[in-house]
């Protein structure tokens, strides 16, 4: 574990400043000190658990980009030094840079244990950011005004949403590109008001425009480059009347750390293809969309912010 601390009054004083630079909608999307104090406490524990497993754990200062900087290039070089373990991909938080790998059975049974199954460190940070997910996606339906009556879930993968969206009195419809994902969803969706999959691209839904008035998109974007996440942004866009909930891997100095630190890890990417605030919220507009809600999920461990989205126009007579 390599944990990176900054004194809270720095952390909060260089919020501050930062805030007042900040158009209206950026500010909704910066760091929320609040949120982000509330981590502190995960991580704490994180840190008990993984020392009473004897695990190995090194802590860095950073007051500054150019500590931040200094810090990345030591604990490369401690990395380096180490006898590298590549991580196997389903049993992480993120899951791998190749959507090809989800058409494989083995690799999508080990998805669905990574967040699903019994407990394992190697898949703790999986599951809380699974819990995580459901919880700050349960959250964001709920606000949604009027309530969701129809929802598309997509990608459903294996299900993550099921018992978040069983609790809702929502007709549901699950789509995924792959059919090795969805023959794991099949059978965790409640029965009467879910209405089946889809087997396709985000990019190309086949359904008709506006078909849904919701539709909840969780751990693709970060996996998509920019030319698809900006098709399929349009293609949530096109087939809800109203709201769209959806997640995305947002790029920070210490995300671009983090990410750093985790691919010499594990020799590979856990979050392909990151982006900017700036850049997300010009595609966004883009798509006639805007952003009412946002979430970060667990920053210590991942990039993921999940946005509550809404059709521009949507609701006005
Ligand atoms: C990380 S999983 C997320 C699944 C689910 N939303 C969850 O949070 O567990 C990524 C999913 O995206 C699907 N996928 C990848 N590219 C896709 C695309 N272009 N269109 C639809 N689904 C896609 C994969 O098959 C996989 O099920």
């Amino acid at each position: 574990m390599i944990r990176v601390d900054t004194p809270l009054e720095l952390v909060e004083a260089r919020l501050l400043e930062r805030r007042q630079r900040l158009g209206p909608i950026q500010r909704r999307l910066e760091l929320n000190l609040k949120t982000s104090f509330e981590q502190v406490k995960i991580v704490e524990m994180l840190s008990e658990m993984l020392a009473s497993q004897g695990q190995r754990s090194m802590k860095i200062g950073c007051f500054d980009e150019r500590s931040l900087t200094a810090a990345t290039e030591k604990v490369l070089a401690e990395v380096r030094s180490m006898p590298v373990r590549p991580v196997d991909d389903a049993g992480t938080a993120e899951g791998p840079n190749d959507e090809r790998q989800y058409q494989d059975r083995t690799f999508a049974r080990r998805y669905l244990t990574a967040y699903a199954g019994p407990f394992r460190l190697k898949t703790l940070a999986a599951w809380m950011i699974a819990t995580l997910e459901r919880r700050h996606v349960a959250r964001a339906l709920k606000q949604c005004q009027p309530p969701p009556a129809v929802l598309l879930d997509v990608p459903c993968g294996t299900g993550k949403l099921a018992k978040v969206l069983a609790t809702m009195e929502t007709e549901v419809v699950g789509a995924d590109l792959s059919t090795a994902m969805i023959e794991l969803a099949r059978g965790a969706y409640p029965t009467s008001r879910f209405h089946g999959f889809a087997c396709g691209s985000a990019e190309q839904l086949p359904f008709r425009t506006a078909a849904f008035d919701t539709v909840v998109c969780l751990r693709l974007m970060h996996l998509v480059p920019p030319a698809s996440r900006r098709n399929i942004t349009k293609e949530l866009a096109r087939v809800t009347s109203r709201h769209v909930i959806v997640s995305f891997g947002v790029l920070t100095s210490f995300q671009l750390f983090r990410l750093k630190i985790r691919r010499a890890i594990v020799r590979g990417t856990s979050a392909p293809h990151p982006v900017r605030f700036a850049d997300l919220q010009t595609e966004i507009e883009e798509a006639g969309l805007h952003i009412t809600q946002w979430r970060r999920i667990l920053p210590a461990l991942s990039c993921e912010y999940l946005l509550t989205l809404e059709k521009v126009g949507a609701g006005r007579v």
